[in-house]
């Protein structure tokens, strides 16, 4: 047994979630060979245990095959993270952290930064899911690639659908092709509590949110079933756009969610040919907004071609095209993300006591199926006054 045939078996174990093997990806080490036994160590970055089981029993079976007698993996993980710091009410409690994604407006390119962002965070090692909470206009399906995909149910649960190392679900691939569905207020809050609770979400570092644009039942109803651990907001640099994104910022205030950051989407122009970059509505033109609510632009996403292809046709950037300028600032913005998600964390988590409805279970103060059910008496507590 050489070192040489020993890789090339662990070569073909590839990273759980990913088309990328083990070696390739760098995480095997102090590969020890005596005789026909073999020993080596394989530091991952998820700390699921059954990443770290699949990568064993995978690693262990192709050894064999090549004529190892013993075989000694060690799985070096990080440390489970401990359970979410977060208190108050959780519908979900499988999921560890929750990321809302809002804009004031659509076409801003929220599916598109939510999509980015979950891949890219996935990139880091961490287990992800992907909702698409955009009842009204579900285009992460496209997005990902699995728009013709079925999710698969397993009694009155349904399994989320996996694609780029993600789990995603979406109102998209529960209903029929094109078919338009006009949602009430109690319907909004309804979908919202079923995507978490009956959707079989493994154990997720993180859910990535995808919001409808505005700021209405589906962000309220979302607040209050689940500790959200932090807010992103995506903009345009037109002012009409920051007025609106104001207002998601300051709902994420009242809902004393913390806030991520604003990602500045359409910033500037990459000519494809050239590579140079244009100002076009206006680059930077959030920054005092930042400062206002006291965060910051963590990316600047220009407007690509190669981002609207890979929405369009299902291969995210971040995957498709990694060395694009706009993946890499997904990355970075990915990165710091959640950086501020693990501060968060280890400064006592986050809360979401303070905006349970004051009115019947099921019953929002705020939407307009509900208001009329709940008693004079109510209204107050919900937050959106
Ligand atoms: N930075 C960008 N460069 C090029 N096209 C983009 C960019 N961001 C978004 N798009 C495209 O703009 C359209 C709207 O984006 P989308 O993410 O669907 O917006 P929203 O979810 O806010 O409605 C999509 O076709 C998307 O591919
Ligand atoms: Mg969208």
């Amino acid at each position: 047994m050489t070192e040489e045939i020993v890789k090339s078996a662990l070569s073909k174990v590839m990273y759980p979630g990913f088309t990328k093997d083990i070696v390739t990806f760098g995480f095997v080490k102090d590969i020890n060979i005596d005789g026909t036994a073999v020993s080596f160590t394989v530091a991952i970055t998820s700390s699921a245990p059954e990443v770290a089981q699949q990568i064993k029993d995978e690693a262990t079976e192709a050894l064999k095959y090549v004529g190892a007698t013993a075989v000694n993996c060690h799985v070096q993980a990080p440390q489970m993270p401990k359970e979410s710091s977060s208190h108050g009410k959780n519908i979900a409690p499988q999921v560890k952290n929750f990321l809302m994604v809002s804009s004031g407006k659509g076409g801003v390119g929220k599916s598109t930064t939510s999509v980015n962002i979950a891949i890219a965070l996935a990139a880091q090692g961490l287990k992800v899911g992907l909702l698409d909470a955009d009842i009204y206009g579900p285009n992460v399906p496209r997005m990902m690639g699995v728009a013709d995909v079925k999710p698969e149910v397993n009694g009155n649960k349904v399994l989320p659908i996996k694609a780029y190392g993600i789990e995603m679900m979406s109102m998209g691939s529960l209903m029929e092709d094109g078919q338009s569905l006009i949602w009430r207020g109690a319907m909004i809050m309804k979908a919202i509590e079923q995507f978490l609770r009956d959707i079989l979400w493994s154990e997720l570092d993180c859910l990535v949110i995808d919001m409808p644009p505005g700021t209405g039942d589906a962000q309220l109803t979302l607040a209050q079933s689940v500790p959200v651990t932090a807010g992103l907001t995506v903009t345009t640099p037109q002012s009409v756009s920051l007025d609106d994104s104001r207002r998601s910022l300051d709902m994420f205030k009242k809902l004393n969610i913390p806030i991520a950051g604003i990602i500045e989407n359409m910033s500037g122009f990459i000519a494809p040919d050239t590579g140079v970059e244009y100002d076009i509505f206006g680059k930077g033109t959030s920054t005092p907004m930042a400062k206002e609510f006291d965060t910051e632009i963590i990316a600047e996403i220009p407007i690509e071609p190669a981002v609207r292809t890979g929405g369009d046709e299902g291969k995210p950037v971040t995957f498709s095209a990694p060395d694009s300028e706009s993946a890499k600032r997904f990355v970075a913005a990915a990165a710091s993300i959640w950086a501020t998600i693990e501060e968060i964390n280890a400064n006592g988590g986050v809360d979401n006591q303070s905006v349970q409805p004051t009115t019947p279970p099921g019953v929002s103060a705020c939407s307009t199926g509900g208001s009329k059910a709940a008693p004079a008496s109510s209204g107050g507590g919900c937050g959106c006054s």
